[in-house]
């Protein structure tokens, strides 16, 4: 069976290209995902990579329901990843390899942004690598898993 994994973008990140582009970069999430699925479609034929993005809250929980039998979460909660406990709770129910990625380094940023909600239902965080950190995620999966 081919493998799955589920790439999940929150709030705000639709916009990407014309949103804050000096801590998100000018791509589009679309230009994002063609990117990553040339580079993994060339790696890891097989796989095949479920991309979703919402700004509801509701949406992302019910997709991390949805992912509990795949092969892995590459999640980027967005400004959910601050104030969700939620989506924590959710993505704490999983078993599967999940990584929560950022597109911007926060760590530098503002001290609101230092609390990581989210993040505790992960097993990893990268940020800071723009939109390489989709495919850094995806690359973490299959190491694990393979
Ligand atoms: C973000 C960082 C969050 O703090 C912010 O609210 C976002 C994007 C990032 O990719 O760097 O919306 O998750």
């Amino acid at each position: 069976m081919a493998s799955e994994i589920y790439i999940i973008n929150g709030p705000n990140l639709n916009l990407l290209g014309e949103r804050e582009p000096e801590f998100y970069g000018t791509e589009s999430l679309d230009s994002i995902t063609h990117f990553t699925d040339k580079l993994v479609e060339k790696k890891y034929p097989d796989l095949v990579l479920q991309w979703k993005q919402s700004n509801s809250e509701g949406d992302i929980i019910d997709w991390i329901q949805e992912a509990r039998n795949s092969t892995g979460l590459v999640i980027n909660p967005a400004g959910y990843s601050h104030t969700s406990v939620a989506i924590s709770d959710a993505l704490k129910l999983l078993k599967i390899p999940v990584v929560e990625v950022h597109l911007s380094q926060v760590a530098m940023r503002e001290e609101f942004r230092q609390r990581r909600i989210t993040a505790m239902g992960a097993n990893v965080t990268i940020e800071g690598a723009g939109k390489v950190a989709y495919l850094l995620g995806i690359e973490y999966i299959q190491v694990l898993e393979n």
